[in-house]
């Protein structure tokens, strides 16, 4: 259960954040799922966090995102 305080992690196998992986996508100019994966690496581990990656992505390219 998460609680007040607690790290939210986009990816829990590498501990990534959603602001570590949203900031690296809008930072390094990372269009592609492929892209996010190769740059985290993360493919290699269980997966879980693939859509919520995809959705980072949409997220970063949607003009209104600030
Ligand atoms: S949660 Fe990201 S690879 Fe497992």
């Amino acid at each position: 259960m998460e609680k007040f305080g607690d790290i939210k992690h986009i990816c829990e196998c590498l501990k990534i954040t959603e602001f570590e992986m949203k900031q690296a996508i809008s930072e390094n100019n990372l269009k592609t799922f492929e892209e996010v994966t190769d740059y985290f690496r993360t493919t290699w581990a269980c997966g879980d966090c693939f859509n919520d990656i995809k959705a980072a992505i949409e997220e970063i390219k949607n003009p209104d995102f600030k």
